[in-house]
């Protein structure tokens, strides 16, 4: 995280253990099973994590009153913590218990640097820990998709989902003539069960960032949500708009299901690996063992349809790796006998990761006087407790900038001939099985003509009061999540190989030179602007690649270590979201997404876990 923003969260924070309160109301949550003596011999469906996917498909296969549902989560219920719950605190879950405390290996590539990784874990998983941005990308990033070879995974096909998991709410008119915000209801579901409402309460520097974009040619689309995703825009939170709190996956998915009887939840239980057998067509799933903790006996629950992984991109395919589903030669290493061979496990690793332009502006009121100034703060809370407006009303990111490569540097073509004459293979991990390169060679192939495209975005900007968080949105670097050991309790080897590919930093480069130039428009200088990070002195294409390599972080979007596709292509799950060569067994996660959509994923993890609860229910008569 940037560090003035990780200031400034521990800095509410701090002001919170003096100024108590949430303005929601706990809700009643259900009782999750006390424990292992509670469980059922079999069950129809064992769910393992109970995220943003594996909620939702919870929920939408205990719609079918008949059938018993078991879900295994690691974590516990949160308490309505205030940085869990008030938007102005948005992140403050980091590194809490409810966070996994992952980091990721590192590499060269970034100067050996250690990056942390958050992770929920928690009933809710990473949607208690996140920033409440609730955008979508734009239909190129999903036509991709389905062009790797995936019929049922365009645009059209995933908005129906995108829809069915939304709740919105059009904005307040205040808010509509103060901010011009714009958004087309028809793309927007108003039924579901996720919250989606726009900020009431905006930080008023926006405006002049508003201003400065437009001055320099950048358009605004209708509404982002459209499919039509790049230029600028606000964008919805997934927050409540009554109690103007966050909407995260337990609240939209799991309160409204917990009453029925035949859907079971038990929580403090890792799934350490899956059962199988053989069998006359191969291996199937029977069940899955699970256990408190690592000196703690094991416990397997049985399963008689199927097991549904959902356990995040990180730790579904240690799952997967753990039970012998992978490729067998690095499992053998570590003595895990193979039950069925799928190469692609763990491979096609990546996650979007920015670096911070900071300047410093003369603006009259940022989110800085919160923590410089304790009366604001008290008078902000006071604000946010009895109204529900006001800054601690606001997650950050209420306008985002969403950029082709085009549209912020003159070197756009160049970039795309650069990428054509890397061999696909040159920055791949060595031991990357050929099915894995022959898939990226197709990604690869759409990577350098997106880097021409008018309708795909390779950056965004996020605005924060002076710093502008740039994130990388399409990047070529792929890495992988390995097992370090065989011991389910030890985390697992997630390497995300940022910037491995020097076009991802050569991206970030011009994105950098692009921002400045943003900095010195007119509705920005009368501000005095001053650089602060990496400073203005900080000029040549080398120094800059330097400043890249040594401030590169994660966006928190890990995805596409199971990756959806042709099994000769690397594929680990088929478009119904089955394992290859297992039976009884699907990934529903973000693991599935081939490639990620340049956006902030988590709208797009419900959708596809939508789409994924319509499948499993199509293939079974009830
Ligand atoms: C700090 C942070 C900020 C983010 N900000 C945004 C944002 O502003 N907007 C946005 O769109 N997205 C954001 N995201 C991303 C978004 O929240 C995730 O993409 C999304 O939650 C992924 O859903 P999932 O179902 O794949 O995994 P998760 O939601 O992480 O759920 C996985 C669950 O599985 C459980 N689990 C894991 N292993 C096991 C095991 N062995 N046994 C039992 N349970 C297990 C975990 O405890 C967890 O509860 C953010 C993420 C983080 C971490
Ligand atoms: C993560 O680290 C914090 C701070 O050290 C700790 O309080 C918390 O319990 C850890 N989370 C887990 C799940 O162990
Ligand atoms: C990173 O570590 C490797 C291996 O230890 C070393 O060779 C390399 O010089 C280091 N790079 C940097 C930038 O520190
Ligand atoms: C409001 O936004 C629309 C585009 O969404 C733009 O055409 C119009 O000029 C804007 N109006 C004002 C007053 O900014
Ligand atoms: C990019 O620039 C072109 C040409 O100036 C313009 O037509 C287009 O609207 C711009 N796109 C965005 C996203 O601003
Ligand atoms: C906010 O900070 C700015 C810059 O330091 C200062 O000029 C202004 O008075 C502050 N306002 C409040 C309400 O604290
Ligand atoms: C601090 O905030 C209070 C309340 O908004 C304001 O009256 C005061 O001027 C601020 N102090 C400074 C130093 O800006």
């Amino acid at each position: 995280m940037i560090p003035q923003l990780k200031h400034c969260v521990t800095g509410l924070i701090l002001h919170l253990v003096f100024l108590s309160g949430a303005l929601a109301t706990p809700s009643f949550r259900g009782q999750p099973l006390t424990d292992e003596s509670q469980l059922l011999a079999t069950y129809d469906y064992v769910i393992i994590g109970a995220g943003v996917s594996g909620l939702t498909v919870a929920n939408r296969l205990s719609e079918n009153p008949n059938l018993d549902i078991l879900v295994i989560e690691a974590g516990e219920f949160d308490k309505n913590e205030d940085y869990i719950v008030i938007p102005g605190l948005a992140g403050g879950a980091i590194g809490t218990i409810y966070d996994w405390n992952l980091t990721y290996a590192t590499n060269s590539d970034i100067n050996n640097r250690t990056l942390s990784i958050p992770q929920g874990k928690a009933v809710g998983g990473s949607s208690l820990l996140n920033r409440m941005v609730f955008d979508r990308g734009s239909s190129a990033d999903y036509n991709r998709w389905k062009k790797l070879g995936n019929p049922g995974w365009g645009w059209t096909n995933l908005l129906p989902y995108f829809k069915k998991s939304e709740k919105f709410t059009a904005p307040a008119d205040s808010i509509v003539d103060e901010w011009n915000i714009s958004y087309d209801p028809s793309v927007h579901g108003t039924r579901g069960h996720v919250q989606s409402s726009y900020s009431p309460w905006i930080w008023p520097s926006t405006k002049h960032f508003i201003r400065a974009i437009a001055s320099l040619g950048v358009r605004f689309p209708r509404d982002g949500a459209s499919g039509d995703a790049v230029g600028g825009y606000f964008v919805p939170h997934n927050q409540d708009p009554a109690s103007v709190s966050r909407s995260d996956a337990a609240s939209a998915y799991w309160d409204t299901a917990y009453n029925r009887p035949k859907l079971h939840l038990i929580t403090g239980r890792k799934a350490t690996r899956l059962i199988s057998k053989a069998t006359r067509n191969g291996p199937i799933v029977t069940g899955v063992e699970i256990a408190i903790s690592a000196q703690s006996s094991r416990k397997i629950v049985h399963v008689v349809r199927e097991v549904i992984l959902a356990a995040g991109a990180i730790h579904t395919p240690q799952i997967l790796q753990l039970s012998g589903i992978g490729d067998p030669a690095t499992l053998s290493r570590l003595n895990i006998p193979s039950v069925a061979n799928v190469p692609g496990v763990g491979r096609n690793f990546q996650d979007h990761l920015y670096v911070p332009v900071v300047f410093s502006f003369d603006f009259p009121l940022t989110s800085t006087n919160l923590t410089s100034n304790s009366t604001f703060a008290a008078e902000s809370l006071s604000l946010y407790h009895t109204k529900g407006t006001g800054p601690y009303a606001d997650a950050t990111g209420d306008f985002l900038t969403f950029l082709p490569a085009r549209n912020f540097t003159t070197k756009a073509h160049s970039l795309r001939a650069t990428t054509l004459r890397q061999g696909s293979d040159t920055y791949l991990e060595p031991d990357t099985p050929l099915g894995v390169r022959r898939g990226y060679s197709a990604q690869h192939t759409l990577l350098a003509n997106g880097l021409v495209a008018a309708d795909e975005a390779q950056i965004e900007i996020l605005w924060a009061d002076g710093t502008f968080v740039v994130g990388l949105e399409h990047p070529l670097s792929r890495g992988s999540v390995r097992l370090a050991s065989s011991d389910p309790f030890a985390p697992p080897l997630a390497a995300p190989a940022y910037l491995r590919n020097p076009i991802d930093i050569q991206i970030l480069v011009e994105a950098i030179k692009y921002i400045r130039e943003i900095a010195r428009t007119s509705s920005l200088t009368p501000f005095n602007p001053v650089e602060l990070v990496p400073g203005a002195q900080v000029n040549s294409d080398g120094a800059l690649e330097a400043y890249v390599r040594g401030a590169a972080d994660t966006l928190f979007h890990p995805a596409g270590t199971c990756s959806v596709g042709q099994y000769a292509l690397g594929g680990v799950v088929n478009q119904d979201f089955r394992v290859y060569n297992v039976g009884r067994l699907r990934v529903v996660d973000a693991s599935v997404f081939p490639m990620l959509p340049a956006t902030h994923i988590q709208s797009s993890v419900y959708a596809v876990a939508e789409k994924a609860a319509a499948a499993i229910m199509s293939s079974w008569k009830d």
